[in-house]
């Protein structure tokens, strides 16, 4: 841990003094500590079914039953999972920041659940359903009812209100954080491992139009090739500590 203060020092003596935007991008690493398990990690693996054989909407297609029975198991995990340390750390920042934007790829909702308030979910949220005919939505607890669920409006399939491989992303929310990235100071990603293009392109770009990046991620991701400033730690260990240091840095200066 001595190491880490030490990086978090070096990291401090390169930055300005005046940081007036930040932004982050959150996935799966910063819910690892509280118990979620990540995409890509060994635990993500459900009976013989990685994630991305199960969140398509041809595997939808084919057997509704099955997506929903595993967006209910991982429902059950997250329902009992509470946010950490690092949650709570971007809440504070939050706090500390007029400009503060929190794009997540996490659709466990613990953000939300820990206080932060502007956060976009580009990836969607797990508690909520929408009907494959009416676009009705829902808020869905666990346990569900009936696997399927069905629509209260027009007895149409449900499905998760999530993002899919395949799927376009909503134009409107990209450009609301484009617009948003291209003037930030800070960009922080923390616990993800770039393997969906689009969070990477936006952070690239943001980049290029000045910002600084730091990663946190205790392994290397497509973020690390660009990231400016890289803290191999997990989120709950390490976040608060960096937190703790640039506040008192920035407001010293
Ligand atoms: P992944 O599972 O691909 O990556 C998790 C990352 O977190 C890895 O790089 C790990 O090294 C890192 N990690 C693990 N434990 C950590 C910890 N305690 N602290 C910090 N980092 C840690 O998850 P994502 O990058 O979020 O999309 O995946 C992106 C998207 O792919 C997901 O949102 C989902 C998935 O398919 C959709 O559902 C559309």
């Amino acid at each position: 841990m001595a190491i880490l203060h030490k990086e978090i020092e070096d990291i401090l003596t390169q930055i300005p003094t005046k940081i007036e935007s930040v932004a982050i991008i959150t996935g799966a690493g910063i819910s690892q500590e509280s118990g979620i398990p990540t995409f890509r990690g060994a635990d993500g693996l459900w009976k013989q079914y990685k994630p991305e054989e199960l969140a398509t909407p041809y595997a939808f297609r084919k057997d509704p039953k099955l997506v929903w029975e595993w967006y209910e198991m991982r429902r059950q995990i997250i329902k009992k999972a509470n946010p950490n340390p690092a949650h709570y750390t971007l809440v504070e920042m939050e706090e500390f920041f007029e400009n503060f934007l929190l794009v997540t790829q996490n659709v466990d909702g613990l953000h939300e659940k820990a206080g932060s308030k502007n956060i976009i979910e580009i990836h969607g949220n797990i508690w909520r359903a929408r009907c494959t005919n009416c676009n009705h939505k829902e808020f869905l607890n666990t346990p569900l009812q009936e696997i399927p669920p069905r629509c209260i409006n027009c007895n149409s399939l449900m499905r998760p209100d999530v993002l899919w491989f395949g799927e376009n992303y909503d134009v409107e929310t990209l450009s609301i954080v484009q617009e948003f990235f291209q003037k930030v100071d800070l960009l922080f990603v923390i616990g993800s491992s770039g393997q969906v293009s689009v969070p990477v392109y936006l952070a690239k770009e943001a980049h290029l139009n000045g910002a600084i990046v730091i990663e946190i991620n205790p392994d290397f991701s497509s973020y690390s090739h660009f990231a400016d400033f890289i803290l191999r730690y997990k989120a709950a260990e390490s976040l608060p500590v960096l937190w703790k240091y640039l506040k008192e840095y920035l407001q010293k200066n």
